[in-house]
């Protein structure tokens, strides 16, 4: 017989086995807890791209509130009759205000419509709570309507409620009513008149929020949003990106002092998502600061997640600035490291420290107790750590009790990130940020990423990564399926990668920049995508300790031979967390098989949750929010061998006891 004939004989011979061979045996090996698994481990990443917080998650629904967008003050606003633009107001960092005038005659208006983000979602039966900061400059006092509007209305009245407000005085003061409209809109506007004598008035902060926020805060959060969050179970809460760290010049850079104190003298920023993209162009972004340093602490706290706040390191975005001089020296670096040192304060100091007091006067003396600081977002070259080190340098010294996160820069592999790791060793980061968008090809090649990381060096933070198939750049269940079977690589390496954080979190769907993303809303519903059930059942199956799973000796990374499969174990106490990622188009057949026990011990199948990923390229939507989600299968038995079916395209996880 011939070689060729031989060869393909055996060829069929071993497919024909393979084919019997429905069954991947994977060992795992019960015999002592591996490592333990940060509870920071699987956390969000926000960063206000997209109408992330004004928009978004910060529930103001007015825009341009305090009259400060630099093209135009009265952006977002129609002014009508006599309105003057003024700027000598109250709030030193905020100047400009409005003042309304009597408009000449009996039959005509002053007043002002603002058109909110995409319209002012209100709910009937729900309560909305005006604001103003307002006087009467001539003194006496003056009338205000208040008015939530439908100027589409086809009805006898364009507003779906109304109310007084009466100002009086020449001081400022804030004055508050609340709105109850009879008509749930996804794009009302709210209206103020000037009404009664028409007594000249001067408005400044005019604010509306819906009176039920997340946890009840004034300067509140949107709740459904919020839950979002809170339901990810998240053990860290990186803010406040990204690229708006850097700044595409360092006088736009994120500033977190800006961000403290009264919401009325935060002064605004630009948010360089305005522009970044001419084919997304959105000439009304900029940042309020309304959602600040306090309220991120704040929200880390309540949902749970170690609070990771990001600073800049003086250098803007790269990407942008190849002129050196758009970055500060390093020998000028001290007002950006002080800033840093003061964050500490302001987190962790006494209530009577300096910045300790800015957070008790915001309603939490109490310590938040911050443990990780990054500095620098997407940084390289030699320009990041000789920035870096003066940083930790002062660090160490004054709180070497925080840990400091570095950045290997933009790339998953590459030359800035071969030269950024090892720097990062020399300067001794705690931990080092990656970053992945990338396409299927590379999820599916990279389970076994972390397998030979050191062990000895900085921890990892998967800081923003999300699968990005080429050319379908949208949320997909695939690539949802894909970052699945990614993150088995990751709990396998818990020794080693310490957090991850998928990247972004939220998109309006009327304002995205930046797709995919994990969390979708319009004004008054949101979605919650098939990346988002993902992570959600990595949070809630973290488990404690990492557990030893072989397929043939060899981790199951998707590798050739191992059937498209890619799986990790945990342990969690007494339960046993199984993750299967089934990424062939044919259902397997798994016998776990537990190593390690005491003869007489064995393990009981209780359940497992499955997230069925075969339609492809579709994902929940506004109109279908529940359309792919995860669902609870039996999964019984005992012994120390249990057999089990992986339909195709699925992420199981098979919870068991032991006995
Ligand atoms: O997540 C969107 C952007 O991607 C981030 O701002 C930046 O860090 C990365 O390039």
């Amino acid at each position: 017989m011939k070689i060729g004939k031989l060869s393909l004989l055996l060829a069929a011979a071993l497919a024909s086995t393979s084919a019997l061979a429905q069954t991947y045996t994977l060992d795992i090996d019960l015999k002592k807890p591996g490592a333990p698994i940060q509870e920071t481990m699987y956390g969000i990443f926000f960063e206000d791209i997209n109408y992330a917080a004004d928009g978004g998650l910060y529930a103001e629904l007015v825009k341009n509130r305090s009259f400060e967008f630099p093209a135009d003050p009265l952006q977002g606003w129609k002014a009508f009759g006599k309105v003057e633009v003024r700027e000598d107001g109250p709030f030193a960092r905020n100047p400009h205000y409005v003042r309304l005038q009597d408009p000449g005659h009996p039959h005509k208006w002053t007043g002002l419509d603002n058109e909110g983000f995409f319209g002012i979602g209100v709910r009937k039966g729900e309560t909305y709570r005006f604001s103003v900061w307002a006087r009467v400059p001539g003194g006496g006092c003056s009338t205000l309507r208040v008015e939530l509007v439908n100027t589409a209305s086809m009805g006898e009245n364009h507003f779906l409620c109304q109310e007084e407000l009466a100002v009086s005085g020449r001081e400022w003061k804030k004055y508050q009513l609340l709105l109850s409209p009879d008509t749930t809109l996804e794009k009302s506007a709210l209206r103020i008149f000037l009404t009664g004598e028409r007594t000249p008035v001067d408005l400044e902060h005019v604010s509306l929020f819906p009176a039920d926020t997340w946890m009840g805060h004034e300067n509140g959060l949107r709740k459904d949003l919020a839950q979002a969050l809170a339901d990810l179970k998240p053990g860290i809460f990186r803010f406040p990106g990204g690229c708006i760290v850097e700044g595409t010049d360092l006088a736009t850079r994120y500033n977190w002092k800006n961000s403290v104190g009264p919401v009325e003298n935060r002064p605004l920023n630009e948010n360089r998502w305005e522009y970044t993209f001419p084919h997304r162009f959105y000439p009304d972004y900029y940042q309020s600061y309304g959602l600040g340093f306090f309220e991120f602490f704040q929200l880390s706290e309540e949902i749970g997640a170690e609070p990771l706040p990001i600073l800049s390191c003086g250098l803007a975005c790269q990407f942008q600035n190849e002129n050196p001089a758009a970055h500060c020296p390093v020998d000028e670096l001290q007002p950006f490291i002080q800033d840093a040192l003061d964050l500490i304060e302001f987190a962790n100091g006494p209530a009577d420290s300096p910045w300790g007091a800015v957070r008790a006067s915001m309603g939490h003396p109490e310590p938040f107790g911050m443990k990780f600081l990054g500095i620098g977002n997407e940084q390289w070259d030699s320009l990041y750590p000789e920035h870096l080190e003066p940083f930790l340098k002062a660090i160490r010294a004054a709180h070497p009790e925080i840990k400091v996160v570095g950045s290997s820069g933009p790339d998953s592999e590459g030359k800035q990130f071969d030269y950024l790791w090892p720097e990062m060793k020399r300067l001794k980061a705690d931990l080092v940020d990656e970053h992945f968008y990338r396409p299927y090809d590379w999820f599916l090649s990279q389970g076994a990423r972390y397998d030979n990381y050191d062990r000895k060096g900085p921890k990892v933070f998967a800081g923003e990564y999300a699968c990005h198939a080429r050319g379908r750049k949208y949320n997909h269940a695939y690539a949802s399926l894909l970052e699945a079977a990614f993150m088995t690589g990751l709990e396998r390496n818990a020794d080693v990668v310490h957090m991850a954080t998928y990247a972004p979190l939220f998109a309006h769907v009327e304002g995205w920049q930046w797709r995919p993303d994990l969390i979708w809303y319009d004004n008054l519903r949101s979605f919650r995508t098939v990346s988002w059930h993902v992570q959600q059942l990595y949070g809630q199956f973290r488990g404690r300790n990492t557990l030893t799973l072989k397929m043939a000796g060899a981790n199951v990374t998707g590798a050739e031979g191992q059937g498209g499969l890619f799986a990790s174990a945990v342990l969690d106490g007494d339960k046993v967390y199984v993750k299967v990622v089934n990424t062939s188009e044919e259902a397997r057949t798994v016998n776990l098989n537990f190593t390690g026990l005491k003869k007489k011990a064995f393990l009981k199948g209780a359940g497992g949750m499955r997230l069925v990923c075969d339609q492809l390229y579709e994902d929940n939507t506004l109109d279908q929010p529940h359309r792919i989600e995860p669902a609870a299968f039996a999964f019984e038995g005992e012994g120390k061998q249990l057999e089990a079916g992986v339909p195709a395209l699925s992420f199981s996880i098979f919870v068991l006891e032991r006995q």
